[in-house]
């Protein structure tokens, strides 16, 4: 169900939960001070309570209340890439982020979006904790129809289109004395270089090790299909497959397109989309083409579809 700007946030401040837009995904918004609300998302979504959620600021002085203690070079990521598809994990105080959003943890992550929408509404609520406006699992929304998929027609939405970005932030934790991936996302490792001097390692997931972010440890981003990841391009037992329109696949399979090879922007913005079409359509297993690039923005979206086809 569309609202109105003024009702989401009217909704947002007496304590309900709304889904609404970011330039990354949708995500499903509770004010910070509505423990209540914020209780209701992780209900919402069937979230484990051990998997935190980020806060989302208008504004670096909204951050002030909330860390004492910035990382080196804070200031000049924040600089670069807020707003925008940026989290950082940031040491906390306690007593002022509620431990639910935390689940626990001593550290918070932050994120300013930049969807003009939703900055004016974060100026007006205060900051929103908001994980992507999915079912646990299922792939993130990227549309107002996709919320409503998972949650219901009659589920509030602030409609702000399409998500341009199509994929989560990446998250940034600091590891003295470094930078580290803690989830890839639509910043790539190499877009941090330039502003760090150095590109920070990719620490997601690791079977052995306890990962930076809880999420990880989740299934995810997963559509109701099986998929096939195929690396080698051979596709002589597929009979529905989703690959790239440069590409020339079997004249008897059915095939869907993420996008061109040569704008990973462009097959990450449709990625979402396409993984629930496959629900939509009814498909029972799909066959994907993994032969594509993995520097820049190809690696998020080779990592979204590994972590998809998870069984
Ligand atoms: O683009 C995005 O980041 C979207 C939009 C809505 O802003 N949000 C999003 O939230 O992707 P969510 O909840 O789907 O993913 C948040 C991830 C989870 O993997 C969680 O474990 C991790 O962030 N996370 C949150 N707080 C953390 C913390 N204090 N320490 C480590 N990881 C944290
Ligand atoms: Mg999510």
């Amino acid at each position: 169900m569309h609202i109105s700007f003024s009702e989401a946030i009217h909704r947002l401040k007496s304590g309900e939960v709304v889904a609404i837009p970011t330039e990354t995904v949708y995500g499903l918004a509770a004010c910070l001070e509505q423990t209540h609300a914020i209780e209701q998302v992780f209900a919402l979504k069937k979230r484990p309570s051990e998997n935190p959620l980020i806060v989302h600021i208008a504004d670096q002085n909204q951050l002030d209340h909330y860390v004492d203690d910035l990382p080196p070079d804070f200031d000049r990521l924040a600089n670069a890439f807020w707003p925008g598809p940026l989290t950082m994990i940031l040491p906390c105080q306690p007593d002022r982020v509620p431990s639910i959003v935390r689940a626990g943890l001593p550290t918070t992550g932050f994120r300013m979006p930049q969807h003009s929408l939703t900055r004016e509404l974060l100026r007006q609520t205060g900051p929103l904790v908001m994980p992507s406006a999915n079912l646990s699992g299922r792939p993130s929304a990227t549309c107002p129809e996709h919320v409503e998929e998972d949650f219901g027609s009659e589920f509030p939405v602030l409609d702000g289109g399409w998500c341009l970005k199509g994929v989560e932030s990446t998250i940034l934790y600091f590891q003295d004395p470094q930078w580290v991936v803690a989830r890839l996302g639509a910043l790539s490792p190499e877009d941090f270089q330039k502003v760090l001097g150095y590109q920070p390692s990719v620490m997601v997931k690791n079977t052995k090790e306890k990962p930076l972010c809880p999420g990880q440890l989740f299934r995810h981003y997963a559509p109701r299909a099986k998929l096939i990841l195929i690396e080698n391009n051979d596709f002589s037992s597929a009979s529905f497959i989703i690959g790239f329109k440069e590409k020339k696949y079997p004249s008897h399979c059915q095939v869907l397109v993420f996008g061109s090879l040569n704008s990973p922007e462009e097959v990450a913005e449709n990625l979402y989309r396409i993984l629930r079409q496959l629900d939509g359509q009814n498909i029972q297993m799909a066959w994907i083409d993994m032969d594509f690039p993995r520097q820049g923005l190809w690696s998020t979206i080779a990592e979204r579809l590994y972590r998809a086809g998870e069984s």
